[in-house]
């Protein structure tokens, strides 16, 4: 077995991630049985996949290489990795785990997609935890590139590279976390940020668009290509010391979820699903954000493909 032929991959749980990851290693060319215990979500998996052929311009045919099971046994049997994309309680992560632990050889690779709940804590009754190990896509997986790979305080360094290797070769752009934390690297920066984005809107420095339009049209205009420490390093250190001297003490500290967002809880307030959350939507208004992330994303994917395809045309 190695990452660079074709694999055998389990996915457990069909749903929004679950979908999306057993057909980006599809369309790598491996073949994926997925674990899906609910009919209708078993039912609607070739549905959503063609969905993404459409969206992707792929091939329908890749679409064989995916198969929906409502036997555990009979869609891990012969995996050499496990991604799980179950619902996020530890509980019926650690059962599954466990149950799965059973069914594959030693050397299968055991993979949590939590975005919550540390992989240490999910494997913690393992024989072998050392191929266990956290990978959280960001959603839709199929689309965007990044996976935060999670070494937990036992998964070994083996296992860390080869699964790197094997999302590497699927297109995916994996980064090694080195430590098992709450919200690895990528949510603590997103919530930092909405820490602060929240107290402002509560404070009335400005309102939630405003907060949107400084983001997307000011910072995030060039974070796609320039990251934040890369960012400093470009303006001097020196610059960024003089700034944190000055704005850091002002920055929000407010201990737990604000005020302002258990409150717009409270009232029902959750979002496009309500029709207010920070913002007010209509129906129309929600699925036009919706459809302009998607369509983003799309043209993104593909473009890294089409340059992907350049580059090996170049080196053959
Ligand atoms: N939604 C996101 O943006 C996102 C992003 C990163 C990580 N995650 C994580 O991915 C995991 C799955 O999230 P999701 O958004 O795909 O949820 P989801 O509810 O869309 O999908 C979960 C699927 O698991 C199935 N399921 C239920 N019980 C099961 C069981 N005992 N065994 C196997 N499958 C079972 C459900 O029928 C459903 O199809 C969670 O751990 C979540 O935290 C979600």
């Amino acid at each position: 077995m190695n990452e660079h032929t074709q694999q055998k991959i389990g996915v457990v749980g069909g749903g929004l991630m679950g979908h999306g990851i057993a057909y980006l290693f599809a369309a790598a060319g491996h073949h994926v049985n997925v674990f899906e215990p609910f009919s209708d979500m078993r039912n609607s998996l070739p549905r959503r996949l063609l969905a993404i052929i459409e969206l992707l311009g792929d091939d329908p045919r890749l679409l064989k290489r995916i198969a929906a099971h409502d036997s555990l046994e009979i869609a891990m049997g012969g995996a050499d990795w496990v991604f799980e994309a179950a619902p996020e309680k530890l509980p019926v992560k650690q059962e599954i785990f466990a149950a799965i632990e059973k069914l594959v050889a030693p050397s299968t690779i055991l993979a949590s997609n939590s975005s919550a709940i540390p992989s240490t804590e999910i494997g913690r009754h393992l024989k072998n935890r050392e191929r266990m190990i956290g990978t959280h896509f960001w959603n839709p997986p199929h689309l965007v590139p990044l996976v935060e790979v999670i070494q937990n305080e036992r998964t070994s360094g083996e296992v860390v590279e080869r699964t790197m290797q094997l999302l590497r070769r699927a297109g995916k752009v994996p980064v090694h976390v080195r430590r098992d934390i709450p919200g690895f690297v990528g949510n603590r920066l997103q919530h930092a940020m909405k820490r602060e984005a929240i107290a402002l809107v509560a404070a009335g420095v400005c309102d939630a668009q405003t907060i949107d339009t400084v983001v997307r049209e000011g910072f995030g205009a060039r974070t796609a290509v320039l990251g934040p420490m890369e960012q400093a390093d470009l303006v001097g250190l020196d610059l960024q010391l003089n700034v944190a001297e000055v704005l850091y003490d002002d920055l929000d500290r407010t201990a737990g979820p604000h005020p302002f967002l258990r409150d717009k809880v409270k009232a029902g307030k959750l979002g496009m699903k309500t029709g207010e959350g920070f913002r007010k939507w209509t129906a129309k208004e929600a699925d036009a954000v919706r459809s302009r992330l998607s369509r983003f994303l799309a043209e993104q994917a593909k473009a890294r493909r089409q340059n992907v395809r350049h580059a090996d045309e170049r080196t053959a």
